[in-house]
């Protein structure tokens, strides 16, 4: 009998808007986060797998460095809380294959632990609502309800309560990657060190950043861009500073820390301004790589091309 095996494609994220309150007890913030996922995929392939050997992971692709293979991996927590919830005994092993940096502020591994839920909830047949996937989700991390749902999204709370947010037309991104990470735990430390002596107030959806999605304005989307993580993650990487001046002086619409980063994210009008601040940052010599995404694009979907299914096993 052929193992069935279902695949996932699951996006990046970048942040729009990320505001973030004071520290609370727990040791967590409440944002105001307003997601938009964009067109750099990682591909998650969740296997029934031969038995006695428990849920299983490898990871191939462009991006692995730093990327845990063993249960520590964020993927196989998602596969651990499913089998667990469900009552689901089978030995599984799971593939990713990536290309969402690593340690970058894109949300990579939230994203691979929302297609694993998306992945599980096809082969066996769970039949969840979102909901319910974005329950499971927010058990295993702020960022993973929205991976699953895409698009554009406010998140509340942890930023984990979403709500879609009303966005017209296609944005083009040009990313500066580095290959050193930041510690999401670590960048959160450094903004509650720098505001250790400021009022801060709660978080607030921007109205500009609203009406310019709704009008899709992007020069206006350009100038709204916010991040309070900016600053902590520019003082533990100064060298992001100047990537953001670099990008800002070529005639980028705005210009943003993307999350905790360290991935900058510029916003340009159309592809070909896109092209030519690709190249120009890639030439001034301060980033390490440089990739162009759009976005919005949908959250965590079955691939049905590369999906394997028992005949046993109704279509999905
Ligand atoms: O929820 P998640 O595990 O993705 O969060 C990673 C880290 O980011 C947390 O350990 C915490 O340091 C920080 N965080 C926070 N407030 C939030 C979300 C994340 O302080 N709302």
């Amino acid at each position: 009998m052929p193992t069935s095996s279902i695949t996932v494609r699951v996006p990046a994220k970048i942040n729009l808007q990320l505001s973030v309150g004071p520290r609370e007890k727990d040791g967590y913030h409440n944002l105001v986060s307003v997601f938009q996922a964009i067109s750099i995929f990682d591909d998650v392939t969740v296997k029934r797998a031969d038995v006695g050997n428990g849920i299983t992971i490898a990871i191939s692709g462009e991006q692995t460095h730093g990327v845990p293979a063993d249960s520590s991996n964020l993927a196989v927590k998602a596969a651990q809380l499913v089998a667990k919830r469900f009552d689901i005994s089978s030995d599984l092993h799971i593939e990713i294959k990536k290309s969402i940096p690593v340690a970058g502020g894109m949300a990579g591994g939230s994203a691979d632990a929302a297609a694993t839920l998306v992945a599980l909830d096809a082969l066996f047949h769970l039949e969840l609502s979102r909901e319910e996937l974005h329950k499971l989700g927010s058990e295993l991390g702020s960022d993973v309800p929205f991976m699953i749902s895409g698009g554009t999204a406010v998140g509340q709370g942890r930023g984990d309560q979403l709500t879609a947010a009303l966005s017209r037309g296609t944005y083009h991104w040009v990313l500066a990657l580095s290959s050193v990470g930041l510690s999401t735990p670590a960048v959160y430390a450094e903004c509650d060190r720098m505001r250790a002596e400021l009022e801060i107030a709660p978080p607030q959806v921007s109205d500009a950043l609203m009406q310019s999605l709704l009008a899709a304005d992007a020069e206006a989307v350009g100038r709204a861009l916010s991040n309070d993580l900016q600053s902590a993650a520019c003082s533990l990487r100064p060298a992001l500073s100047l990537v953001l001046e670099v990008g800002r002086d070529y005639g980028a619409l705005g210009a943003i820390v993307s999350g905790s980063g360290p991935t900058v994210a510029f916003l340009v009008a159309d592809e070909d301004a896109g092209l030519d601040l690709a190249v120009a940052l890639t030439a001034s010599g301060v980033v390490g790589s440089v990739a162009r995404a759009l976005g919005p694009v949908p959250g965590a979907k079955v691939d049905r091309k590369s999906t394997r299914l028992n005949s046993s096993h109704r279509c999905i």
